[in-house]
């Protein structure tokens, strides 16, 4: 028989990597909290049109990453991002009318077609966040602010912030215009990809990966120079607060992003380069100002972002406890069995972690397991043990072993454990604080 595997750039996550995934979405949903950013879910299949009116029909996404198919005569689509959806299920729900600011964050798997490689997925987890009803640039510099502390947070070391200016939409039409008549001279130095970007969507000219196409923009005329009074007011504001707080970021004049629903500011963070080399944007977000409105809701300004969490999780330094159990149950005996199970029910009522071994193996074996799943205490139940009311404790970590009555037993093993694995729990939280 032929082996089955995974779909390429798709991945299985196995229990041994998912502690860190685990700090990651607990840190995540932390830091949203405390902003009060509340979890919402939307569901993985879209109808495509969403996509194609938001993301835009000439981007390399909607052009050629998405995960497409007929269904009963619908056209459905694996959601390639979560902010067209957030937005869908914004209009949907009305949620306008119950509040006027609404800030959601996600977390969850998206899908791009995309070529693989190292921090490059065809199935990959964002976290993101969405701010519906605030157009100020306040909020952008919190959110920027918030990210920077949870990347510090998961030991990131080299984070990097790149903002930009968009404009609105007619600042665009004058800068695509311009843009056009910069590079139709050079038509035929460009990508084969891009002569035809240069009639669909020159922007996405400058977001271009060949070097071809970056030669060809080198002189292209920026964007800064288009904006109008009311663009540059709204950036020079965002740079204020950032400055205010005391965040060090860098002006790339010539950063488009690959998503055209943008207005005005765009930001991305990157980090540990050495690391992630190419692909080192960790973060990715912006404002967007008429997706609401053009979704069929009313007119509602929204700024977001989203990071993808396979490359957090190659930038960061941060290591968990990877034991699986606190205690081991290890019984010598059917009999012992017996008790064996109702002493790791008692212990899991207050918390621990154990597994009872019933398998019948001997003791050498039972502590081998022990040792493999990190346990700390070994309890060991024989029927000597059983007679008498006792267990005998023993301690891996502290290399010690006695015998004591089981509710002093059962005593013993949450003062030694819960303690210990409650300091690792309030790790993230603790270097929040610390940081905030
Ligand atoms: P994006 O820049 O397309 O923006 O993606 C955001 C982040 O998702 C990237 O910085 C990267 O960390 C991760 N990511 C993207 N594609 C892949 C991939 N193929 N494999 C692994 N990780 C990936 C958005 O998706 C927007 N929805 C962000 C946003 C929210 N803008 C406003 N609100």
């Amino acid at each position: 028989m032929t082996q089955l595997r995974a779909v390429k750039g798709m991945n299985d996550v196995l229990p041994d990597q998912i502690g860190r995934w685990h700090r990651i979405e607990r840190t995540f949903a932390r830091t949203m909290s405390l902003h009060g950013f509340r979890e919402v879910r939307t569901p993985f299949l879209e109808p495509t049109p969403l996509f194609v009116r938001t993301v835009g029909e000439t981007t390399d996404i909607v052009e050629k990453e998405m995960y497409t198919f007929e269904h009963h005569g619908e056209s459905l689509t694996l959601r390639p991002e979560g902010t067209a959806g957030a937005a869908r299920a914004y209009v949907e729900h009305n949620v306008h009318a119950a509040e006027p600011m609404t800030r959601w964050w996600y977390a969850g798997p998206m899908f791009r077609a995309e070529r693989p490689q190292r921090g490059r997925y065809r199935q990959f987890y964002q976290l993101g966040a969405e701010v519906f009803g605030d157009e100020g640039p306040g909020c952008e510099a919190e959110v920027i602010d918030l990210l920077l502390r949870f990347l510090q947070d998961l030991s990131i070391p080299g984070v990097r912030v790149v903002i930009n200016s968009l404009g609105g939409g007619a600042t665009r039409l004058r800068y695509r215009q311009a843009l056009v008549e910069h590079l139709t001279p050079l038509l035929d130095s460009l990508s084969h990809d891009s002569q035809r970007r240069l009639r669909t969507n020159p922007l996405r000219i400058l977001d271009s990966k060949d070097e071809r196409d970056q030669t060809a923009a080198l002189g292209a005329p920026t964007i800064d120079a288009f904006l109008d009074d009311g663009d540059r007011a709204h950036f020079e504001s965002l740079r204020k607060y950032l400055d205010a707080l005391g965040t060090t970021y860098t002006v790339e004049k010539r950063l488009v992003r690959g998503l055209d629903y943008y207005t005005r500011t765009l930001f991305e963070i990157t980090g540990a380069q050495e690391k992630l080399g190419a692909g080192s944007t960790l973060v990715g977000g912006g404002r967007y100002d008429s997706m609401v409105a053009d979704l069929g809701g009313p007119q509602v300004p929204a700024f977001g972002f989203a990071a993808g969490i396979e490359r957090l999780l190659i930038a960061s330094e941060f290591e968990v406890a990877s034991n699986v159990i606190d205690a081991l149950v290890a019984p010598l005996g059917s009999e012992a069995a017996t008790v064996g199970l109702g002493l790791a029910r008692d212990l899991r009522r207050e918390g621990i972690r154990c597994e009872v071994d019933t398998r019948g193996k001997s003791l050498r074996s039972q502590l081998r397991r022990a040792d493999a799943l990190g346990a700390r205490i070994v309890l060991i139940v024989g029927d000597k043990e059983i007679a008498e009311g006792v267990v005998q404790v023993k301690d891996l970590d502290a290399h010690s072993e006695e015998r004591m009555p089981i509710t002093q037993a059962v005593r013993v093993v949450i003062d030694r454990c819960v303690a210990a694995s409650r300091n690792v729990d309030s790790r993230p939280s603790a270097d929040f604080a610390r940081n905030s």
